[in-house]
């Protein structure tokens, strides 16, 4: 990293944490620090894909996770992302960013740019913040075929992507960038990322034709998706802002409990109100009654059947 990078960086207003070309601290990862080289990376974080890099293996890999899960889709995946899926591009090897942003930014006015593997959050809120959706560069080991950690490049553009291409959708990941700004000074962060969890990451949807799933982290799984959608076990409640923000949830299992949109103008509609008043709320609830564990039902509340 030179400082020419750094001045860039700032230039651009993205001088929080700062890129030192090491992995970042994350929480709730585990006592392994985030793979990745970072050394080759930006001051935002943001780095150049390294596709040279990529063997025939990896590109093997790639193909052989994108079909398993394109042939999962039909009656699980919501029907936006179904129409928006083929805009990846090639499917047989691992897509160059730069040509799926180019449509993209037609789309929706967002870009894709590489990353080394997670980053910090609040370099995370910026980037979305400009609508440049960071896509870890590295693809699982044929060993981790299954199941992998931390994101890798399939989870990121296959679970990610599409849903990007949706305008509505769109504008709520630029708005929760926004927030999580915002949502770092008032030392809220992990109020806002159970929303992320909740949604961006394992939100279903209630459709014409049943449950479906929007959210990246079920679109790009190979189990949890048809778990998620279907399995008479998890409990699956309507989304509640407030009571969503008091839910714990797992990061090494399915999903014990579910949050249910109707649709993503209710969720950018729900979401859209200044969170600070909201956070207070959330807190104090949490004061009096506690927060509630992943997969609880609450008295009086609806479940959605599968
Ligand atoms: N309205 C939120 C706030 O004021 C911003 C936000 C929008 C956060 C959408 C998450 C999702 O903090
Ligand atoms: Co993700």
């Amino acid at each position: 990293m030179s400082s020419g990078d750094l001045q860039a960086g700032s230039e651009r207003g993205v001088n929080r944490d700062v890129n030192l070309g090491v992995a970042p601290v994350t929480y709730g990862q585990g006592d392994r620090p985030p793979r990745g080289d970072y050394g080759r990376a930006r001051s935002d974080y943001t780095c150049t894909q390294d596709a040279a890099r990529y063997t025939a293996a990896d590109h093997d890999t790639y193909r052989r996770l994108y079909a398993r899960q394109l042939q999962q889709l039909p009656g699980l995946a919501c029907d936006e992302f179904i129409a928006a899926v083929g805009r990846l591009g090639a499917a047989d090897r691992i897509p160059q960013l730069d040509a799926i942003s180019e449509h993209l930014h037609r789309a929706s006015g967002w870009q894709l740019v590489a990353v080394p593997g997670l980053i910090p959050e609040e370099a995370f809120f910026a980037l979305l913040a400009a609508r440049r959706f960071p896509v870890t560069d590295w693809i699982r080991t044929a060993q981790e075929f299954d199941y992998v950690v931390e994101p890798d490049i399939f989870h990121d553009l296959f679970g990610h992507v599409p849903l990007l291409f949706n305008p509505t959708f769109a504008s709520y990941m630029q708005a929760y960038g926004a927030g999580g700004l915002k949502a770092s000074s008032l030392e809220a962060c992990e109020l806002l990322a159970r929303l992320y969890w909740y949604t961006v990451e394992f939100g279903l949807i209630q459709t014409p034709q049943g449950l479906r799933a929007y959210g990246a982290g079920l679109l790009s799984s190979a189990g949890e998706l048809q778990h998620s959608v279907r399995a008479p076990g998890p409990r699956r409640v309507a989304f509640d802002l407030q009571r969503l923000m008091r839910s714990r949830y797992r990061i090494d299992s399915y999903q014990a409990g579910y949050f249910v949109i109707d649709s993503f103008e209710q969720l950018f509609r729900a979401t859209a109100p200044d969170f600070t008043p909201v956070y207070s709320a959330v807190r104090q609830q949490i004061a009096r009654d506690g927060e509630i564990d992943a997969g609880q039902v609450l008295p009086g509340e609806r479940e959605f059947q599968a």
